[in-house]
């Protein structure tokens, strides 16, 4: 008999906090969890590492189909191996959030890593964390969330995550690359980011993350 697989998807811009609430979720619920964003900055690094071109569509959708990844999950950090070197940091880094939003516009790429997001759908359910997972990866999801703030809201809470490291930045050039990247992602003709038409919109631009998780908990729940 199959066991009944939750599908839940949360789609949004960059630093909408996506990513921490699809872990809180995931952790709550029990479910497993896909950071499809880790997949296209893991594409990026494997082919600079490789010395491919970046423009290199055909060569660069062989690295993302021929990727040899795994996720460790055993601890609260997921850590992410590429060919069994620990990349969990090197992928975060401003130039692979680059790379990785321009190699994601490429079509090929996308199909190569199709199948391998849609294995992480197992039982009990899935938190799917990206841009396109209610649009194209899950289309059937049973609960659709797309989470959003405005530019600045991400920016300043990117500013605060940096200082924290005790990194200096300049909070204009933050909002400059944030919304390069909103632009590319939009803007592109494969996959771009938009609302799934039957997704609950929620806009954090003025809710703690304590307030998004709640009302984000609620609306799984009912589904569920
Ligand atoms: O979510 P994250 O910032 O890690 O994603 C990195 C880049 O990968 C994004 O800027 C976006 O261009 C791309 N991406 C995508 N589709 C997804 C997830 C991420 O195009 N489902």
């Amino acid at each position: 008999m199959s066991k009944k697989i939750t599908l839940v998807t949360i789609d949004g811009p960059s630093g909408s906090g996506k990513g921490t609430l699809s872990q809180l979720l995931a952790k709550k619920l029990g479910f497993h969890l896909l950071d499809s964003g880790a997949l296209y900055r893991i594409t990026a690094l494997a082919s600079l590492q490789k010395n491919i071109d970046l423009n290199n569509v055909d060569a660069v959708a062989d690295v993302a189909l021929n990727l040899q990844i795994r996720f460790d999950v055993s601890s609260d950090k997921t850590i992410i191996f590429l060919e069994e070197k620990n990349v969990t940091d090197a992928i975060r880094a401003e130039t692979i959030s680059m790379a990785a939003s321009k190699v994601a516009a490429y079509q090929p790429v996308r199909s190569a890593l199709l199948a391998r997001q849609r294995a992480f759908a197992t039982a009990p359910g899935l938190i799917a964390d990206g841009r396109d997972m209610g649009t194209v990866v899950f289309p059937n999801a049973p609960v659709k969330l797309f989470l959003t703030a405005s530019a600045e809201a991400r920016a300043e809470r990117r500013y605060k995550q940096l200082i924290a490291k005790g990194e200096t930045v300049d909070k204009s050039i933050l909002v400059k690359e944030i919304q390069e990247r909103d632009d590319r992602d939009t803007k592109r003709s494969v996959s771009p980011l938009v609302p799934a038409s039957d997704a609950v919109i929620v806009d954090s631009t003025s809710m703690s993350i304590e307030q998004v998780f709640d009302f984000m908990l609620n609306t799984i729940q009912k589904e569920i």
